[in-house]
């Protein structure tokens, strides 16, 4: 393997991609994962001063000028990159106007970054403005929660009330809720764009009939954010249609775990 297969941010992306293979959360090439990284991270491990090649941006982002992401490819399989990083991700530097992607490492069977960089980028922008620790962007295609986008109400509050109502932990992971776009072409820069939107007040996006996107400081919290909405959507998808008797957690003992736990929730939703 090249040096850089061995920086530790790329064997971290390789583990945790197997492990949503694993789950059912990314057939295919379904999914895609960009992590936003220091130059001090891969310094040690790539030539920074050597382009491969340049990539366009269907939309600019001249605030990344300079800034370094490692991004999974287009038409790639999560299954693959523990095995074989340098074909499967390539690392980014945004260039001075922010309209152009200067490859560095990887794609190294040709190719580009994921057809929803629009996505990743927009939701990077805006989860910095909320938290300069940001660095992950998560998308994947989990069986339960895009499941329940079929069965149940394009309502992201209703979505996250029901989510809330199936799991005690739910609450206490994502106080902060669930957003919602109704179907759209995948891959767009529309949705990118509409993405990067709710991006700006939300952790979690779930986009109707094809997945779910979730943001964090770092691949494990992304990873753990994405895993707790798609228990409680297993768990609403399982009980469903169970004609026995039901329980669920009422309002007032979802106020209850707020409460002991010290939690602020999105306002005006509990
Ligand atoms: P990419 O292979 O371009 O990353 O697309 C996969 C996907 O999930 C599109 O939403
Ligand atoms: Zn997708």
């Amino acid at each position: 393997m090249d040096k850089m297969s061995k920086c530790p941010i790329v064997k971290e992306i390789g583990e945790i991609t197997s492990n949503m293979y694993r789950l059912g959360w990314n057939e295919r090439n379904g999914g895609n994962i960009s992590v936003l990284v220091d130059e001090k991270e891969i310094k040690r491990y790539v030539n920074t001063r050597k382009i491969i090649r340049d990539l366009p941006l269907a939309v600019a982002f001249p605030e990344f000028a300079g800034r370094y992401f490692i991004v999974t490819g287009t038409g790639k399989y999560f299954k693959n990159i523990a095995n074989n990083p340098a074909e499967n991700l390539g690392l980014i530097r945004i260039s001075d106007d922010g309209s152009r992607a200067h490859l560095i490492w990887g794609y190294t069977a040709g190719g580009s970054f994921t057809s929803e960089i629009i996505m990743h980028l927009g939701a990077h922008k805006q989860r910095l403005n909320v938290d300069p620790d940001q660095r992950v962007v998560m998308h994947a295609h989990p069986v339960n929660i895009l499941s329940m986008t079929h069965v149940f109400p394009w309502d992201e509050k209703k979505l996250t009330k029901e989510l809330w109502s199936t799991c005690t932990e739910c609450i206490v992971i994502f106080p902060d809720g669930v957003a919602l776009l109704p179907w759209m072409v995948s891959s767009s820069p529309e949705i990118g764009l509409a993405s990067a939107e709710k991006f700006k007040d939300f952790r979690i996006l779930v986009w109707a009939l094809h997945g779910c996107t979730v943001t964090g400081k770092s691949l494990d919290e992304a990873f753990g954010l994405l895993e707790t909405v798609e228990k409680g959507a297993e768990i609403y998808m399982k009980i469903q249609n169970s004609n026995n008797e039901r329980h669920s957690i009422e309002d007032g003992m979802l106020k209850a775990v707020v409460d002991d736990f010290n939690i602020s929730v999105r306002e005006g939703w509990l």
